[in-house]
């Protein structure tokens, strides 16, 4: 195996990985600050016992993703050195703000609220998560602002080899980062309101053997999890759509790759549901189509034509010479289709979920089969987000930096296949025992339920505190 082979293989590792639990934290956290507020408001106990249990949850996934975040950015300066000093003058600022200002922003406001429940007046105590919610959220931006330039560069001029800042705003009023930005967070929260809504579902297939009270808490877990994740997965479909028809004019090699079309289209364009490419030869060996359904994607009525991957080779060869422009046509095919499909699915089972869990006939709670359903679907936006990162950055191929920095060029002169085979075997090894350790955890509390705090609160209460009692002496 290649040396650029194996450093993408890592920081593609690295990236899912980690990508599995930003997503969960922002997400989690949103549901947990508006569980809390749903208490300031109420003053109804059930909330503040939903916030102290879903925060445990939500803590587990901070604590993972900060680990893991660390690692990915020891990436760039063991695999890809040459990219970190191409890039380094653009990236510093934002990625210094993110650093600074955001995380320290959600890390302090997370430490108070973690250790002020009861010492603080509720609104303030509530303040806190609602701050870490926006600390998260503004990180992302940041993070999001620098993968932007690399989507579409801009605000930049070349100097000595390497790309210079010459415009910060243009950095964060990219139309790449317009989009990017909105998709993620919206798929964020998609991600919260699966994740709360389908564990507290997996709980309910036994609710035999809970209590009515932790019944009554799941339910309305499932109920807030799924009003979430359908403002979310809406929200999610629509920002992606205008995603793509943007992705038209910036990247038609990856518009075109993800729609699995070496030939121009003609008009009216056809949509092509299920294809397969022999990549090596550049051509579609059978593809399913719809007739008109590209052009009304595309440009919302039934006419326009689409370029396809053999027009835009020849164009980005005459303006950036020749080399192999073509990316990894079935895998960006495919993962549009499922992303897509994901998100379908989860706006479906959040309103369908809706609907069968409403107050005159909730029969979700009572069909086995609807709840494993709902549990499965706490998978879905972890896949989603794969696909969605694996289309972004396997679709700007042979770039790293759009049109002005190759992905052979970025990588470090002096990693050899060795160290390489090395550091992937420990990363694996490592991103493995977090992943169970993590399960374990969550499982843990999920057992434990929302209302263990209490009872040992009341256990300890009960028990006599003076440890001459005790016999210690
Ligand atoms: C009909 C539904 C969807 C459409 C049309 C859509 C469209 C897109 C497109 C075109 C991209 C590539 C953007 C680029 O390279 O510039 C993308 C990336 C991505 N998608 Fe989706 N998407 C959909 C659903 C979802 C869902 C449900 C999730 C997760 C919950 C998701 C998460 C992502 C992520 C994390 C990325 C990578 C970051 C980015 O470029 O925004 N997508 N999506």
């Amino acid at each position: 195996m290649s040396i650029v082979t194996l450093a993408r293989f890592q920081f593609a590792m690295t990236t899912i990985f980690h990508f599995f639990f930003v997503p969960f934290t922002i997400g989690t956290a949103l549901a947990v600050a508006i569980m809390e507020l749903c208490y300031v408001k109420t003053n109804n106990e059930e909330y503040k016992k939903l916030t102290k249990f879903w925060g445990n949850i939500m803590l587990l996934s901070f604590a993972v993703g900060v680990v893991t975040g660390i690692i990915q950015e020891f990436q760039f300066g063991m695999n890809w050195s040459d990219y970190s000093r191409f890039v380094g003058d653009i990236f510093g600022a934002p990625l210094a703000v993110e650093a600074l200002l955001a995380f320290f922003m959600e890390s302090t406001f997370l430490g108070l609220w973690m250790f002020t429940w009861d010492k603080v007046g509720k609104k303030l105590h509530a303040t806190f998560i609602w701050l870490v919610v926006a600390g998260s959220m503004l990180s992302a931006m940041w993070i999001l602002a620098a993968n932007s330039f690399m989507q579409h560069p801009v605000g930049y001029t070349i100097r000595h080899g390497r790309a210079e800042m010459t415009d910060f705003l243009a950095l964060i009023t990219n139309s790449q980062f317009f989009y990017e930005y909105g998709h993620v967070i919206t798929g964020a929260i998609t991600m919260g309101g699966i994740i709360v809504a389908g564990l507290a579902a997996f709980r309910l297939l036994k609710k035999d053997k809970l209590s009515a009270t932790t019944t009554n808490l799941y339910k309305k877990s499932v109920r807030l999890g799924l009003v979430i994740s359908l403002i979310g997965s809406i929200s999610v479909m629509g920002i992606g759509d205008l995603q793509m028809k943007a992705l038209l004019n910036d990247q038609p090699m990856k518009f075109a790759a993800m729609e699995g079309d070496y030939k121009d289209s003609g008009d009216p364009a056809a949509w092509t549901v299920v294809a397969w490419a022999n990549e090596a030869k550049h051509e579609e060996v059978f593809g399913v189509k719809i007739p008109y359904m590209l052009s009304i994607l595309s440009y919302g009525k039934p006419s326009g034509s689409v370029k396809g991957m053999d027009t835009v080779n020849k164009e980005l060869t005459a303006k950036y010479g020749k080399r192999n422009y073509y990316p990894m046509v079935n895998t960006l095919f495919y993962s549009f289709r499922l992303m897509a499909a994901f998100g379908v699915l989860m706006f479906l089972v959040s309103a369908l979920g809706l609907f069968f869990t409403r107050k005159k006939n909730p029969i979700l709670y009572e069909k086995k089969w609807m709840l494993w359903i709902m549990g499965l679907t706490t998978f879905a936006p972890f896949l989603a987000n794969t696909f969605g990162w694996m289309i972004t950055e396997f679709g700007r191929y042979p770039w790293t930096v759009y049109g002005l920095f190759t992905i052979q060029q970025s990588v470090s002169p002096n990693v050899s296949v060795t160290s390489l085979l090395i550091s992937n075997t420990v990363y694996f090894l490592l991103f493995t025992s977090l992943a169970v350790t993590m399960i374990g955890l969550v499982v843990r509390e999920l057992k434990k339920g929302p209302e263990y705090e209490e009872e040992q609160l009341r256990a300890v209460t009960n028990a006599s505190v003076d440890p001459f009692d005790k016999g210690a002496f």
